[in-house]
This record gives C-alpha cells, sequence and structure tokens, in this order.
C-alpha cells in the first residue's frame, strides 16, 4: 500500500493512497463538516457541505468523494467555504418543514448542529412549506417526508449493510423523495427485515421509531 502527502490548512500528514480528502483531515484532526457522509457505508457527494478548496481547481471539491492524492494544497474553512456551507444548510432548512420544536430528534438532530456549526441564526432564504405525508404503516417504525434531506443514507445502509434494499430515491426535482419498495407504504414491503438500521443512520427525525400503542 502506497503513501501520499498531502498539506491540509497549513499540516503536512501522510495517509495511505486511496484515502479520501476527508478521512486524511480527520486524521491530521481537523473537522469538516457532513451531513450525507456515514462511515461503514458508501460515499456520494450529495449534500455538498464537506466541500473543501484544492489548489490548481477553481471549483470547491467535495472531501468525501475526493481521493487524497500527492502534493495536494487543500484549504477547509475559507470564507468562501464557509457561506457555501451555510447557504446549503439553509436551503435544506427552507426546502422541507423542519419544526425543532415539534420534532422527536430535537436535541440529536445532525441538521441542527449543522445550523449551529454554520452559525446559521436565521434564514436568508424564504421558507416553502411544502404538503408532504407522514408514512406511519410500518408497525415499528414512521417515516416523515417533511423532516428528509434525501441525504440516502437510509438507502445505503439498507441496500450494502442489511442487504434488504427496502429503499430508493424516487420522482424529480422538488417532488423527489425517499421511496419504499415500489413506492408502497414502509409496512406493506416485504423485504424489509424490521432491522431499524435507516433509523438509526437518519441524521433528522425523518425515520423515526414509533412509541408503544
Ligand atoms: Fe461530502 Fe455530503 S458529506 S458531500
Amino acid at each position: 500500500m502506497g503513501v501520499c502527502t498531502l498539506r491540509i490548512d497549513g499540516t503536512d500528514i501522510a495517509v495511505a493512497t486511496g484515502t479520501t480528502v476527508l478521512a486524511a483531515a480527520r486524521q491530521a484532526g481537523l473537522r469538516i463538516p457532513t451531513l450525507c457522509q456515514h462511515d461503514g457505508i458508501s460515499a456520494v457527494g450529495a449534500c455538498r457541505l464537506c466541500v473543501v478548496e484544492i489548489e490548481g481547481h477553481d471549483r470547491p471539491m467535495a472531501a468525501c468523494v475526493t481521493q487524497a492524492t500527492e502534493g495536494l494544497q487543500i484549504r477547509t474553512n475559507s470564507p468562501r467555504l464557509q457561506e457555501i456551507r451555510r447557504t446549503v444548510v439553509e436551503m435544506l432548512f427552507t426546502e422541507g418543514n423542519h419544526v425543532c420544536a415539534v420534532c422527536i430528534a430535537n436535541g440529536d438532530c445532525e441538521l441542527q448542529d449543522l445550523a449551529v456549526a454554520v452559525g446559521m441564526d436565521h434564514s436568508r432564504l424564504p421558507y416553502r412549506f411544502p404538503q408532504r405525508s407522514v408514512d406511519l404503516s410500518h408497525p415499528r417504525f414512521g417515516l416523515d417526508h417533511n423532516r428528509c434531506v434525501l441525504c440516502t443514507r437510509c438507502v445505503r445502509v439498507c441496500d450494502e449493510v442489511e442487504g434488504a434494499h427496502v429503499w430508493d430515491v424516487g420522482w424529480r426535482g422538488e417532488h423527489c423523495r425517499i421511496i419504499a419498495g415500489l413506492d408502497q407504504p414502509w409496512g406493506e414491503v416485504e423485504s424489509c427485515t424490521h432491522c431499524g438500521k435507516c433509523v438509526q443512520v437518519c441524521p433528522t427525525g425523518a425515520l423515526f421509531p414509533q412509541g408503544e400503542p
């Protein structure tokens, strides 16, 4: 296994070939905000919160899907990156219905933590207040589309770890949403093993355990 040396925020670090920039930064003790990334499942570079600046590239790159290579010079926290991250978080909040005060994940929510981390004390974008449904057809869990940020962690963990492939992404544009089975009520999808892995990796309150009746 080869080794490459790169510089992140002024610190030289040597990592194994094939390591992502995100993992290299973590090895250097640096925190880059993430949302769609989750250890143990594939990286898809969907949320763009982990963007970094790489010398020689005009556009910011997603650290979770960019491989560390010899000689890279990387900045993880410039004013430009801070502005991008704040805007991404504002778009996530305004695109759905994230009413923290009545959310099961309040106080244990990665979106909430990100809002704090990027300094989002209000949204500069208008709220869209979309009409979205809640699926309570499963005997143990629920899905609230209002709180889904389409990170696809549930899709990947169900596919790659549990091997059940209950979840997928359906529709397009503003109608894009997570679907169970062939866009069925979750409780009717026979391949669901009731393992709860999707609920565990959900960063918000979109997938949640139901209480005792
Ligand atoms: Fe890298 Fe989402 S964590 S794009």
